[in-house]
């Protein structure tokens, strides 16, 4: 099992695997009939799977435009407030686009829900969603995607993209952190910067993360 920030991952999808069901995916997207397609990546958590998509996009032959969206979900406590904020909006104009929406997770589908709702509101003329992991069982809301990449079990994910309390998105991999923080870890939490990244987590407070629950030391504000 790698070892990173002294934690242990265990790998759910290596590097190889993911850069083999992207490439399924980009001949998917192609074969769907999207015409001028713009990509609208949604911000944080896609931007790995997205700079990759769209690459392999590129390799069937495809020339989207790229554009980025920043959307957070808050709750208050330990309950969604299923509320969704847009933090970064899109610079282009999506009226009689054909959108390609890409996204990390499907979960409660409550940020895709709301960024499709947003984009066909100013006109796209086509909405897709294409997500890396979908986790089933989790909708707030019907929703559907287009495009999934992995059909993943109510796990905490990290890697490629996808955080815990803002670390493990530069993995090659998507991982399960496996172990608890050890006993020197959980010290260091007190003055280490090595650690600050738990001590974000366990602030936790007011904005805070997905249904799935995160790993002990990695609660932290929900980033999509
Ligand atoms: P939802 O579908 O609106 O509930 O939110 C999905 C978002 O929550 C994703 O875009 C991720 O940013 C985040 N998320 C959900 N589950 C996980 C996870 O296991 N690891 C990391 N981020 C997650
Ligand atoms: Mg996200």
């Amino acid at each position: 099992m790698p070892k990173v920030r002294g934690r242990s991952l265990r790998v759910l999808f290596d590097a190889g695997t993911i850069a083999a069901r992207n490439r399924e995916l980009a001949k998917e997207i192609a074969a769907a009939g999207y015409r001028d397609l713009l990509v609208v990546s949604i911000l944080k958590g896609s931007f790995v799977f997205a700079a990759d998509l769209i690459r392999a996009l590129h390799d069937v032959g495809m020339a989207p435009e790229v554009e980025f969206i920043s959307l957070s979900s808050y709750k208050t406590a330990k309950v969604s407030s299923g509320k969704v904020t847009l933090l970064r909006d899109v610079e282009s104009d999506v009226a009689d686009r054909d959108v390609l929406i890409i996204d990390d997770i499907l979960e409660s589908g409550r940020t895709l829900a709301y960024a499709k709702k947003l984009l066909a509101k100013r006109g796209a003329r086509r909405v897709g969603v294409a997500v890396l992991l979908h986790k089933p069982g989790k909708l707030a809301q019907p929703f559907v995607a287009e495009h999934v990449g992995f059909v993943v079990p109510d796990l905490f994910v990290v890697g490629y993209g996808m955080d815990a309390a803002h670390a493990f998105r530069e993995l090659p991999y998507v991982g399960v952190v496996e172990d608890k923080p050890a006993k020197k870890a959980r010290a260091g939490v007190r003055g280490s910067r090595v650690r600050s990244w738990e001590v974000r987590s366990r602030r936790g407070a007011g904005e805070s993360r997905r249904g799935s629950r995160a790993p002990a030391g990695y609660r932290s504000r929900r980033e999509p």
